[in-house]
Formats: C-alpha cells, sequence, structure tokens
C-alpha cells in the first residue's frame, strides 16, 4: 500500500489545513451549527469533537482518507479473524471473547465460541466456589484477597478495571506487577496467607517480571502454610501450560489464553479473573456485553456516525496535520484514574512503530505520546503546560454525568461531584477558548487557546459503560492503525532491553561482566556493583 502521504485525499487535506492555518477555535466554537455536526452519540456515550480545530468539511475529508486507507476492509479482515497481525501469523479477535455465539467468530478459520463460552463457564465456576466458600484455602478459610502477578496487558486492564468499579464486593483485589521486590513486599505485609488466593496471569509464562514475583509469593504462601497449599492458592491465566506446571500448578488450575488475543486487548479473557472474583460474574458479563455493543456499532454503522472512525480521524487530524506529538487523557472520575497508563500501552503499545506493515520506514507520525492523570489532580501539576506551554498537546477529557449516587443531586455532602463536573466542562473550554492581553490582563496572564480537546461523556460509569468505553479506544487504535499502515497487533520495541537486560542480572548477581557493553553502561554497571559492595566482579557465585 502507497505511504498515506502520497494519496491525493492527504493532499487535500493538508491544503485545508493550510488554508485553515489562521483559525482559531473561540470563532469556531461561535457556530452551534458546528457543534451538532461534530457531536455523535451511541448507547449513553457521547462524543464531542468540536474543541478540535476542524470543521464539517475537515471531518468530510477525513473520511474520505479513511475510506481510501482502506478502513472498512481492513475492519471486515479483522471481525473475520484473518492474519492481520501478519508479523506473528496471527488473527487479532478480543471481540471474540465478548461475542455472542450467534456471533459466529472464527480465528484464521477456527471457530473460537465454544472455547471462549467454556472458558466463562469455568471462571463463572470458580467464583461461585470460592462465593459460597466451597471453594477455600489450605487451612480451611474462605478466601478473602486476590493478588493478581502480572505485568502489561496481564496487569493493567483488570487493574483499571477494578479501580474504575469501586470498592469490591466479594474477594479484596491487589496487583503486583513491578520485578522491583517492594511491591510485592508491600502488597503481602498486608495480607494473611491462609486467605489469599493468587493468580499469575502470563500469556507466555515467560515474563521475568511475572515468574519472580510468583516465586516469591510461592515462597511466601508455602513458608507459612507448606508445599501442598499451593493448589489450593494458586491458579493462572496462560497459553503456556508447560510453564505453569513447570511452576507446581495443577492443570485443573490453569484457565486457557489463546494467540489471537493480544496481552493489550486481554482484559475481557480470562486474564479479568480478578475482576470477576472481586464484583462477581454478572458484573464481568455486564463489561462484556458493553464493549460488544461498541463491537457491533464499529462493524455495522456507516463511517460517519462510527464514533471509533470519528475519535481515530479526529487523532490523526491533531498528530499529522496540525503536529501535536502529545496526548493527554483527562479522565474526571478518581476511579478512572488508571485509564491514562492502560491507555499509554494500548496505544503507545499498538501504533507506537516507525517501519509499516510493507517493511518500509513509514513516511508521517505515529502514536502521540499518551500521558495523563485524573482531574482535577493534573490540573495542579501538568496543566500549565497544557494551557500556556510552547507545545500545542491534544487532550481527551473523559467524565460521567452520574456519580455513584445515580440520577439527580449526588449525596457526598460536600457539592464533589458538583465541582468535579464544573472542571471537567471549565477546563476544555479554556483551552480552546484561551485569553488575550487586555486592560488588567498582563502578558503572563494571557492563555493562547485554540488548544484541541474531545470530550467523552458518559451516563454513569457502569460496567456497561466502562465496555464501551474501552472497546471504543480499541477501535480507533485499530482505525488509526489502518491509515498509517502499521501492525497494531505486534510489539517487538520492547524486546531490544529485555536482550541487554539478561546478561546483566547475572552481572549483578556476581558473575562476569557482558561482553560488548558500550563504555556509559559498562562505567555505570561498576558503579553500582561498587556502591552494592558484595561479592567481586567476575567472581563465582
Ligand atoms: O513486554 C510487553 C509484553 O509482551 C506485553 O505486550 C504483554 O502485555 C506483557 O509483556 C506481559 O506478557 P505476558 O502476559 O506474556 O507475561
Amino acid at each position: 500500500m502507497p505511504p498515506p502521504k502520497r494519496s491525493p485525499i492527504w493532499q487535500a487535506l493538508a491544503a485545508h489545513h493550510r488554508a485553515a492555518r489562521g483559525s482559531h477555535l473561540r470563532d469556531l466554537l461561535a457556530d452551534a451549527k458546528r457543534t451538532r455536526a461534530l457531536t455523535f452519540s451511541h448507547d449513553g456515550l457521547h462524543l464531542d469533537l468540536s474543541k478540535n480545530r476542524m470543521t464539517a468539511e475537515t471531518l468530510d475529508l477525513l473520511l474520505a482518507l479513511a475510506r481510501e486507507r482502506g478502513v472498512e476492509d481492513r475492519r471486515r479482515a479483522l471481525f473475520a479473524g484473518e492474519t492481520v497481525n501478519e508479523t506473528e501469523d496471527r488473527a487479532a479477535l478480543h471481540m471474540a471473547l465478548r461475542a455472542q455465539a450467534k456471533d459466529g467468530f472464527k480465528a484464521q478459520g477456527t471457530p473460537v465460541g465454544r472455547a471462549v463460552a467454556d472458558t466463562l463457564a469455568r471462571m463463572a465456576a470458580l467464583t461461585r466456589e470460592i462465593e459460597t466458600g466451597q471453594r477455600r484455602g489450605a487451612t480451611g478459610k474462605r478466601f478473602t484477597d486476590v493478588v493478581n502477578i502480572g505485568i502489561g496487558g496481564s496487569d493493567l486492564g483488570p487493574r483499571m478495571v477494578c479501580g474504575a468499579l469501586g470498592p469490591a464486593r466479594h474477594l479484596t483485589p491487589h496487583f503486583v506487577a513491578n520485578v522491583d521486590a517492594a511491591d510485592i513486599q508491600d502488597v503481602l505485609a498486608r495480607l494473611d496467607p491462609a486467605t489469599t488466593l493468587f493468580v499469575v496471569s502470563s500469556k507466555t509464562f515467560t515474563t521475568q517480571e511475572t515468574l519472580a514475583n510468583a516465586e516469591t509469593a510461592k515462597r511466601w504462601l508455602t513458608r507459612a502454610l507448606g508445599k501442598r497449599a499451593v493448589a489450593a492458592h494458586f491458579v493462572a491465566v496462560t497459553r503456556n501450560i508447560d510453564g505453569a506446571t513447570g511452576f507446581g500448578l495443577a492443570e485443573d488450575n490453569l484457565f486457557p489464553i489463546w494467540d489471537w488475543v493480544g496481552g493489550r486487548y486481554s482484559v475481557w479473557s480470562a486474564i479479568g479473573l480478578p475482576i470477576a472474583l472481586a464484583f462477581g460474574m454478572p458484573t464481568f458479563r455486564a463489561l462484556l456485553k458493553g464493549a460488544r455493543t461498541m463491537d457491533r456499532h464499529f462493524l455495522e454503522t456507516p463511517l460517519e456516525k462510527n464514533l471509533p472512525v470519528l475519535l481515530a480521524m479526529a487523532g490523526i487530524w491533531n498528530r499529522n496535520f496540525e503536529g501535536i506529538a502529545g496526548h493527554a487523557v483527562l479522565p474526571y472520575d478518581q476511579r478512572l484514574g488508571d485509564l491514562p497508563i492502560y491507555l499509554q500501552q494500548l496505544e503507545m503499545e499498538s501504533n507506537g512503530k516507525s517501519i509499516d506493515r510493507d517493511g518500509q520506514p513509514v513516511a508521517q507520525a505515529t502514536a502521540p505520546v499518551i500521558f495523563g492523570q485524573a482531574g482535577t489532580i493534573g490540573q495542579h501539576a501538568f496543566y500549565q503546560l497544557l494551557h500556556q506551554g510552547t507545545d500545542k498537546v491534544s487532550s481527551d477529557f473523559i467524565a460521567a454525568a452520574q456519580g455513584p449516587d445515580g440520577p439527580g443531586p449526588a449525596k457526598d455532602g460536600g457539592g464533589h461531584r458538583d465541582k468535579l463536573l464544573a472542571n471537567f466542562l471549565a477546563q476544555p473550554a479554556a483551552l480552546a477558548l484561551g485569553r488575550d492581553a487586555g486592560p488588567g490582563v498582563p502578558p503572563h496572564q494571557t492563555f493562547p487557546g485554540n488548544r484541541p480537546s474531545t470530550t467523552i461523556l458518559l451516563d454513569r460509569l457502569d460496567p456497561h459503560h466502562l465496555g464501551l468505553l474501552l472497546a471504543l479506544y480499541e477501535h480507533k487504535v485499530f482505525v488509526q492503525g489502518v491509515v498509517w499502515n502499521v501492525n497494531s497487533f505486534d510489539q517487538f520495541g520492547v524486546e531490544l532491553g529485555k536482550e541487554l537486560a539478561a546478561p546483566l542480572v547475572d552481572a549483578l548477581a556476581g558473575g562476569t561482566t557482558p561482553r560488548g557493553l558500550d563504555p556509559s553502561t559498562k562505567a555505570l554497571l561498576t558503579r553500582v556493583r561498587k556502591l552494592r559492595g558484595g561479592k567481586k566482579p567476575g567472581a563465582k557465585r
């Protein structure tokens, strides 16, 4: 496929952008008709693109670009379970995890519905047995806590969803990801081995961090309860059966995941087990249902009204035509505090690429740097740069109209929700409108404005709407990958650092200095070893 820049529509967009160079959101927003034309809704998820520096004509051109880049055909291929992840020879069929039997998903020609349904049934059985006390710890006590041991996609999804759903109804969830022992030690320090269940989540069961933490957890448990307790207290989610049984787990305690589920798209699989254990299976199923609603919308709706496509193309406009390299995710909801880091993996691991699907260097920018924090906390940290910095940053503002109390005034006692939502409304307006110098407004108190943002308003933050929101972003990332012609489903960029770390582990444990180290790394290694004392470099362990 020729690079997007060569397409006549891309060129038309570039010309359109040049012609609108002087336009300011302050003027664009004066037109209520334009706002209506740039605002869309589906099933309680409202998307307002009108604070992006674009018009209905811009959007028409962007949609023409999406068509020309083959978004509709690639979408069909995605849902048909074709090999859309060419470098790894895999389908990417996370939609099958939240499908109904009648959807009939096949991964590279093989039906997957039965395996998915069986796994959900096993998850339901485990949660039921634990909730009812039928399955207990080795000493006969009921489980009270679940510790998820995993990293990347085997951590961020369940961690973020558990945070988003508020206080747990069943087991209290905990998450351990970092290879830094402080992570697991701090979690274990507040737990009782007799009432703790571990879920080791690792698609490959080879990930250094997860294996180290799982071994530490096993030592902690067996020291207190003996080796035989492992069978009762550990389950795993993996496709590496040998790895997990080698760790000491019985096959009965393993939940499968398949190679057509990418790590960052896996929260809908058994990787979501901590969600089911903490909130119950009906909640997990409601999350899946919300995501399926967005899948059907993405698959069946014309591009003009298709929320993931519209969100994606607004992002293309900001990244490739406005030249904006940073994108902030700003949920005005404390419980969505982990959404920015979840989307960081989803967007940056998927589309942070500079080689295209044909093996050629890309001719245009791809994923922006994603960062963010829950509003209003970020307002008192990095918003200064968003408003007055030298580089423009685009933003997504996300909130739910109704709080945990449902419709009507919030019963939070201090007007918290009104204040939260007032800030959610005010910040994107301030970014867009800005403020000029004038009487009583010195230069350092001026705001350039014209800083683009998208607003996503959910009716409420419940499992259904959360499912909708996450699937919206998944498909947005897919569409952008199609336009940029990158494979959104591999992640070879994470490998080199892992390879270089392997011999350094040995060196830090007293082994020899790896050959071929650059002088900087070698000097740092020497300094670390000196400061840590202990064995001399090169000495046998
Ligand atoms: O290092 C990146 C990565 O491969 C992610 O894509 C993945 O989510 C994570 O590591 C964890 O992998 P695993 O589930 O195999 O332990």
